[in-house]
């Protein structure tokens, strides 16, 4: 029998707006070879299960407080991932480091958004507004924002999707945070996550 759909588990852990970009996506029918099974979240407050909620999709918290270890926190992120049947995941702003074993269980199954163009401005530390910050110290011209498989390497998979968007003078870390959500963000993340669900409904239809 053929599988119509991808089940996709998606890990989140703040405001979620590139949850919301893979929502219309999936209404729009840019995301068609995959179906949001799950949103997952580390964070009880997070604002991306509201939105999840609101689109009817499943949604499933696991705080890292509540268990006893790393080993733990995966293992409990991978059940609840299991029990959606999800076998594809994608992190929109998920902000949690996750060791081998997880990123290995999953291989070439996890996706990433980084709000820089990688290699710059990437790895431990750098997320969320600080990436932005720190590119407006440097001074770039040119930032964007990457889609990229999760191996073990922070940041470090291999790269999927890239867009450029360019630095304005007057620039705050937010200015930028948003142009580059808006120009880049939104657009590559839905693309590459239908790219790589397509590949993956071919690989397991033949
Ligand atoms: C996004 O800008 C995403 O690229 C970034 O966090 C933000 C989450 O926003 N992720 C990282 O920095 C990961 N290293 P969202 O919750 O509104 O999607």
């Amino acid at each position: 029998m053929k599988t119509k759909k991808i089940k996709i588990a998606v890990l989140v852990s703040g405001g979620g707006t590139n949850l919301q970009a893979l929502i219309d996506a999936q209404k729009s029918g840019i995301l068609q070879s995959g179906k949001i099974a799950l949103v997952l979240s580390n964070k009880a407050d997070a604002f991306a299960l509201q939105r999840a909620a609101d689109a009817g999709i499943p949604t499933a918290t696991v705080l890292k407080s509540v268990c006893l270890s790393q080993e733990q926190f995966e293992d409990e992120l991978i059940k609840k991932i299991e029990e959606a049947g999800a076998e594809m995941i994608v992190l929109a702003g998920f902000m949690a480091i996750l060791s081998k074993k997880f990123t290995a269980h999953f291989e070439r199954r996890i996706l990433n958004v980084h709000p820089s163009l990688i290699p710059s401005f990437c790895g431990e530390g750098f997320y969320g507004l600080r990436v932005h910050k720190a590119a407006l110290e440097k001074g770039v011209k040119v930032t964007g924002a990457t889609v990229h498989f999760v191996n073990e390497i922070p940041d470090g998979g291999e790269i999927i999707l890239q867009k450029a968007v360019t630095v304005r003078d007057n620039d705050t870390p937010e200015t930028l945070q948003k142009r580059v959500m808006r120009q880049a963000e939104w657009k590559i993340l839905p693309a590459a996550t239908e790219k790589v669900a397509a590949a993956l409904l071919e690989a397991k239809n033949h």
